[in-house]
């Protein structure tokens, strides 16, 4: 006997399906360092530390430039709007649409490497690789399986019109030379925005749309200059991010599937 509704429930499960739940959303807070336990576990998640803020002195064989983790993920990976780590665990494996395919926790921290970093990625078993996996986990240890912290990422920013490279230089001059310097090429403190000690052009901040986000929710206003208004943000981002920098071979296999963003670089 020929039932037609359950067509119509087949049909609906599929379309609950194809829609995973919305991720429970929890404030961004992270662990006191005296939560670190003793013991092996703890000196893991300590030299995991050191890796991320000082990178190019403790994972010297892997690390191709001047940067360090935390340049980017600021607060060493604590800060909000500044792509933290706080609660990462609880959102790896997930699908990662430039690799076209699921990447664990370990992948993502290697595409890092690879583009962000300049650098050669951390085989699976090396002991930088297992620490800054502690560390991410003891910076997670609070948030369940599954949430999102409120902060994750770079808060996404919209150009009000197109970016303007040359009113950029400008506002790179008065906003951001006295600390990156005329040249970009940073100092002993604070990290080069381009040239052969930067990131390269296959690194999610050599894109203006993802540059502009960083740098409108955390580089505003700094050493006493106005604070930038999202056009500044643009128009700064699309000055620094197409200087000169090093190139990324392994583009070609980008975004295997489609939908590579307009903003790449290739
Ligand atoms: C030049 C800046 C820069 C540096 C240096 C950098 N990253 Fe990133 N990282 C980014 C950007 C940009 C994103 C994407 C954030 C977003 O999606 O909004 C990202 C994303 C990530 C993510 C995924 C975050 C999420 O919310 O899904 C992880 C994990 C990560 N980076 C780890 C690292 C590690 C470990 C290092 C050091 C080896 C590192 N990164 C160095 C810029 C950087
Ligand atoms: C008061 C000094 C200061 C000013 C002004 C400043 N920055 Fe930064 N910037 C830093 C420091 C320091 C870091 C690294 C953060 C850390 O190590 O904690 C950084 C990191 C960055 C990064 C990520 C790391 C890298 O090297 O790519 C970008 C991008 C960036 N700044 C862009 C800008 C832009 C654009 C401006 C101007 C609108 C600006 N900054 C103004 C000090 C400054």
């Amino acid at each position: 006997m020929v039932r037609p509704w359950i067509g119509l429930v087949v049909l609906s499960l599929g379309v609950v399906a194809a829609e995973p739940p919305k991720p429970v959303r929890v404030p961004l807070k992270a662990p006191h360092e005296s939560t670190i336990p003793e013991g092996p576990v703890g000196e893991a998640i300590r030299l995991g530390q050191k890796v991320f803020t000082n990178t190019p002195l403790h994972a010297p064989k892997y690390s191709g430039n001047a940067l360090s983790c935390s340049s980017c993920h600021l607060d060493a990976g604590k800060a909000p709007h500044a792509a933290p780590m706080v609660g990462l665990w609880a959102s790896f494996p997930t699908y990662l649409p430039r690799a076209g395919r699921v990447g664990t926790m370990e992948d993502r921290i290697n595409g890092c490497f690879l583009r962000s970093m300049n650098g050669k990625p951390l085989p699976t078993g090396s002991e930088e690789m297992r620490c800054l996996l502690a560390y991410v986990w003891w910076l997670s240890k609070d948030v369940p399986v599954g949430a999102e912290v409120v902060g994750r990422g770079n808060p996404p920013l919209q150009a009000p019109a197109p970016a303007d490279p040359e009113r950029g230089k400008a506002v790179y001059a008065r906003a951001c030379a006295a600390c990156h310097g005329e040249d970009g090429l940073g100092s002993a403190d604070v990290p080069p925005l381009w040239g052969p000690r930067s990131f390269n052009l296959g690194a999610g901040m050599a894109r203006t749309s993802k540059a502009a986000a960083f740098v409108k929710a955390n580089m505003s206003g700094l050493g006493g200059s106005d604070p930038l208004s999202a056009q500044d943000a643009y128009d700064v981002s699309a000055y620094f991010t197409h200087q000169p920098r090093p190139d990324f071979p392994d583009k070609v296999k980008d975004w295997p599937k489609g939908g590579k963003p307009a903003d790449s670089r290739y």
